[in-house]
């Protein structure tokens, strides 16, 4: 049995929880640094720093999607971070602080991005990066992300994903199988969560039933890009500004 699966949220809180203080150190490593590269496409893809935006992050973790379309902001902004782990939330607090950003509304929601505690028609930009993975449906957090939004608000997601070419494949498998747990055991001293990350990223949905799901809610304008071979994807995609019928 495995430690920590989606079937069982309560051990991916507590798995997240586990490895919060490390989260940005062992990220950086990891990624070896191309996650900072990703993050900033995401943001600049939904437009994340123009003024007006009312920001929702999911999965938020310690932050950084939310603060990289906050770093540049002169006027005070309404973001809404939302994770189920308070660890995590904590960490993103205090970075806040460090980083000169808590002068922006800032709310901390500890909640389950399948059931977000906001009224309908609130949000005008939402995102969710590398967390969509851990989610065990994701088709509900697409519906609540689309209640929240105002018509015309974008939608960014960000993942993590296995590529299409078979040499490129072949090396991401023997990175995730091999080195990456290695990694994880090192840096965090959790190895099960590391393996876990490797497993999340081979069973993810496919990127093309994630877009067909986006569909399925209403979302329109949806694009897919694959980013670095496909070792993450992009998703953009729009609330209509007329109601359609699904
Ligand atoms: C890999 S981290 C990504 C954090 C951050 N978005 C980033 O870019 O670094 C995934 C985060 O999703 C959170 N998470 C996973 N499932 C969740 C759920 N159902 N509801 C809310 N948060 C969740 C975890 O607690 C964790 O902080």
């Amino acid at each position: 049995m495995e430690r920590y699966s989606k079937e069982n949220p309560a051990s991916i809180q507590q798995m997240f929880g586990s490895i919060a203080q490390n989260y940005d150190k062992t990220n950086a490593i990891l990624s070896f640094q191309m996650h900072k590269r990703w993050n900033r496409e995401l943001v600049k893809h939904v437009g994340g720093e123009e003024e007006a935006e009312t920001l929702l992050d999911l999965c938020c973790g310690t932050g950084d999607i939310a603060f990289t379309c906050l770093a540049n902001s002169k006027k005070k902004r309404k973001v809404y971070m939302l994770d189920f782990c308070q660890e995590m939330l904590d960490c993103a607090k205090e970075k806040s602080f460090a980083q000169g950003l808590n002068k922006h509304h800032i709310s901390y929601l500890q909640a389950d991005a399948q059931s977000i505690p906001l009224p309908a028609e609130s949000i005008s930009l939402t995102t969710l990066a590398y967390g969509i993975r851990n989610i065990q449906n994701p088709q509900a957090c697409f519906r609540e992300t689309y209640r929240v939004l105002t018509p015309g608000g974008k939608f960014g997601i960000l993942e993590l994903t296995t590529p299409q070419n078979p040499l490129m494949r072949f090396g991401h498998r023997i990175y995730l199988r091999t080195i990456l747990p290695l990694l994880g055991k090192w840096l965090t001293d959790n190895k099960d969560a590391y393996r876990y990350l490797c497993r999340s990223i081979h069973t993810f949905t496919p990127p093309t039933e994630i877009t067909r799901m986006l569909k399925e809610e209403g979302f329109q304008q949806i694009t897919l890009s694959p980013l670095f071979g496909g070792i993450a994807t992009l998703f953009t995609c729009t609330k209509p500004l007329l109601k359609s019928h699904h």
